[in-house]
């Protein structure tokens, strides 16, 4: 996406020094910082501290990383002990997105089908980058099927403003272009479509105010950050039209795990008659689970994230801390939004209801035989 007059993505391979580049996250809106992933170590590191985060990003990150592993140094060449191993441990770099083995396994697998060291290392290196580029094939379809909700609200409102409510960042950070649920904004936007979004900061990491904001503030489209809490008061007074989020990981039933607080939008959304849609691109399916409270692993990240809160002063990105500094804190990072909650999704092969039949209408490949 363009980032002042430069297209850029959130990770890429660097073909002229043959490295995996990304952007450093953390420090994003402020500090734009590029970063080298060239050990497995570094790209762990890098997804745990979410360097990269989102969850089609979490997957792209995992293909290159397995390519990564094959061509550090002190790598072992051909062993497939070792390099599965070494896949193992970058799949369990976060629990909850799905895309992250997804991604992985198609490397590793794609890598594994070939005997000799250098063409395994090409495999890997084709392999990942195709599931780079279908992803931001996916994301594209996934805004081309969204327009049509965001039209039709539109032309009810005589083309007055749409205003759609979205969580944490599903933007192209999160992915590689466009975005899942900012998918649809983006080509509404181009369309000529009047949108404004509102934006929920998304505590604690602050993935909206700080990711969200920014992206859509570079492409020019109009929206305001608002609190975690601020969305069911919008809703009652009429504020929003739609709400679009994305998810790290679907059962094949519908129950959508989400950035945490995801659910609370729901409830409300549906006690105030709001659609509430959820935009993934195929790779965030667990095709293998249906109940996802029961099934999908939530990640508990470090209490520091709560009780510290980060931005900018006096030029530097610092940190300072809320509340007592005796004062435990517990950081659920994500929530499940069970499928009853849910309008629809919105995929790379079109929109559907949250029903298991509905889905595997999409994709039939899937049906359990
Ligand atoms: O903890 P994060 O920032 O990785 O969580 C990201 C989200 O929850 C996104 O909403 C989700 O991955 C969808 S990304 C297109």
């Amino acid at each position: 996406m363009n980032v002042d007059g430069k297209e850029m993505r959130p990770i890429w391979f660097n073909t002229d020094t043959e490295t995996v580049q990304v952007i450093d996250q953390r420090f994003l809106p402020h500090k734009l910082i590029i970063e080298d992933l060239t050990t497995v170590d570094e790209v762990i590191y890098a997804i745990k501290e979410m360097f990269v985060r989102g969850a089609p990003l979490i997957g792209a990150t995992g293909a290159l990383g397995a390519y990564v592993i094959l061509v550090q140094d002190g790598n072992k060449g051909v062993d497939d002990a070792w390099f599965c191993a070494q896949c193992d441990r970058l799949k369990a770099a976060r629990p909850t997105a799905t895309n992250l083995v997804w991604g992985a396994d198609r490397v590793m697998n794609a890598a594994l089908k070939e005997a000799g060291y250098d063409a395994r290392v090409n495999a890997a290196l084709t392999e990942a980058l195709q599931v780079v580029e279908e992803e931001a094939v996916n994301c594209k379809k996934i805004g081309e099927y969204g327009l049509s909700i965001i039209k039709e609200i539109a032309e009810k409102k005589n083309g007055g403003p749409v205003n759609i409510l979205t969580h944490c960042n599903a933007g192209w950070l999160a992915c590689i272009e466009y975005g899942t649920a900012t998918a649809p904004m983006y080509t509404a936007f181009d369309a000529g479509i009047d949108i404004h979004i509102w934006v929920d900061e998304t505590r604690p990491l602050n993935q909206g105010s700080r990711l969200t904001a920014w992206e859509l503030g570079k492409h020019g489209i109009k929206h305001t950050v608002i609190t975690d809490n601020a969305g069911g008061h919008l809703m009652q007074h009429g504020m929003v039209d739609l709400v679009i989020v994305g998810t790290d990981r679907t059962t094949r039933a519908g129950d959508v795990a989400n950035k945490i607080g995801t659910y609370l939008k729901a409830l409300a959304a549906r006690d105030n008659n709001i659609p509430f849609y959820v935009a993934l691109p195929s790779s965030t399916f667990d095709w293998e689970i249906t109940d996802g409270i029961k099934d999908i692993p939530i990640e508990e990240r470090d209490p520091d994230e709560i009780r510290y809160v980060q931005g900018l002063c006096d030029g530097k990105v610092q940190s300072v801390l809320v509340p007592p500094e005796d004062s435990p804190a517990a950081n659920h990072a994500f929530d499940v939004t069970p499928r009853r909650l849910v309008t629809g999704f919105i995929t790379e092969r079109g929109i559907c209801e949250a029903s298991e039949e509905a889905i595997l209408g999409l994709f039939p490949d899937k049906k359990i035989r």
